[in-house]
C-alpha cells in the first residue's frame, strides 16, 4: 500500500531513542524527512547521523518540549530546513512514579510539563504551516495509563489529558483538513521502561494481562503512528487507538 508521504516533513518529539526513534526510522523508510528532537541532543544528532548514513533524509534539533522558546526554535529550524510541516508527533514523555503522598510537586509539574503542556505547545507551533499547506497530521501518544494507575497520579492525569487535546484539536482542525488522533500504547519495550526499578513486576504483569502473549515492541507502534499521518486516514480524527496486546484494564 502506498502511504504517499514522500517528501512530507515530520517533526518526532522524543525521537533519540525508543517508541520516537522508531516511529522517526518507519516513517524515514516512506520517504518522510525527519526531523529528530530530544532533549538530549546529543543522542538527537547521533540519531540523525545513522539514519542519513542509511540513505534518509533526518536532521537533528536539540529541544526541551516543555519550553516555549525551545518549541519556538525547534519550528523556526525545520521550516529553514525543509520549508515547513506537515506531520507531528507528540512522543516525548517522562514518568515520576511515586504514590500521592510521597509524590512532590515537582513530580507532578514535571510530568504535566513534558507530557501534556509539551504536546499543546508543539501542536500549537507547527499548526500555522499545517493550514498554510491545507493538509496536516498530528498524532499524540497517549497510554493505557489514561484509565488510572496506582503510583502514576500525574502521568495518567497527563495521558488523560492528552486525550482531551487530541479530541478539542481535532475539533478545532478538521475543517483545515488537519487530522489529530493518539496511541494509547500498553507495555512496550524500551530503555526508557527497561531503566524502571520494578520493571520486572511490570513484565510480569503485562505477560499475565496481554491477551497477545507477548511484549510490545515499538515498532508495534510505529506502524499505527505510519497509518495514521498517511492520506489513507484522512477520515480518522479525533481517535484513540489502543496497541497494547489487548490488554484494557488492570
Ligand atoms: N514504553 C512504554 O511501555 C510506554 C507505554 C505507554 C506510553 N508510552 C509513551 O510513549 C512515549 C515514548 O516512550 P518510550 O518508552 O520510548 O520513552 P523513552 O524514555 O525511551 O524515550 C523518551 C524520549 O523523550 C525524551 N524527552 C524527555 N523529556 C523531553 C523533553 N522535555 N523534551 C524533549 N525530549 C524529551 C527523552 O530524552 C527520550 O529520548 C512516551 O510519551 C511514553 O509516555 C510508553
Amino acid at each position: 500500500m502506498d502511504l504517499h508521504l514522500r517528501e512530507k516533513t515530520a517533526i518526532i518529539t522524543g525521537s533519540a531513542r525508543g517508541i520516537g526513534a522508531a516511529i522517526a526510522k518507519a516513517l524515514a523508510e516512506e520517504g518522510v524527512n525527519v526531523v529528530i528532537t530530544d532533549i538530549n541532543s546529543e543522542a538527537a544528532a547521533e540519531y540523525a547521523k545513522d539514519l542519513v548514513e542509511q540513505g534518509h533524509n533526518a536532521i537533528s534539533v536539540g529541544s526541551d518540549i516543555s519550553d516555549p522558546e525551545s518549541v519556538d526554535l525547534l519550528q523556526k529550524a525545520t521550516l529553514e530546513a525543509f520549508g515547513g510541516v506537515d506531520i507531528l508527533v507528540n512522543n516525548a514523555g517522562i514518568v515520576r512514579d511515586r504514590g500521592i503522598i510521597k509524590m512532590s510537586v515537582e513530580d507532578w509539574d514535571a510530568v504535566l510539563s513534558t507530557n501534556l503542556k509539551g504536546s499543546w505547545l508543539c501542536s500549537k507551533a507547527v499548526l500555522p504551516s499545517m493550514a498554510q499547506r491545507g493538509w496536516g497530521r498530528i498524532v499524540n501518544i497517549s497510554s493505557r495509563a489514561h484509565w488510572g494507575n496506582p503510583g502514576q497520579t500525574n502521568y495518567s492525569s497527563a495521558k488523560a489529558g492528552v486525550i482531551g487535546l487530541t479530541r478539542s484539536l481535532a475539533m478545532e482542525q478538521g475543517r483545515r483538513n488537519i487530522t489529530v488522533n493518539a496511541v494509547a500504547p500498553g507495555f512496550i519495550l524500551t530503555d526508557g521502561i527497561k531503566s524502571l526499578d520494578h520493571i520486572e513486576h511490570i513484565k510480569a504483569g503485562a505477560l499475565e494481562k496481554n491477551t497477545v502473549p507477548r511484549l510490545g515492541e515499538p515498532e508495534d507502534i510505529a506502524n499505527i503512528v505510519t497509518f495514521l499521518v498517511s492520506d489513507r486516514a484522512g477520515y480518522i480524527n479525533g481517535e484513540l487507538v489502543h496497541v497494547s496486546g489487548g490488554r484494557y484494564s488492570g
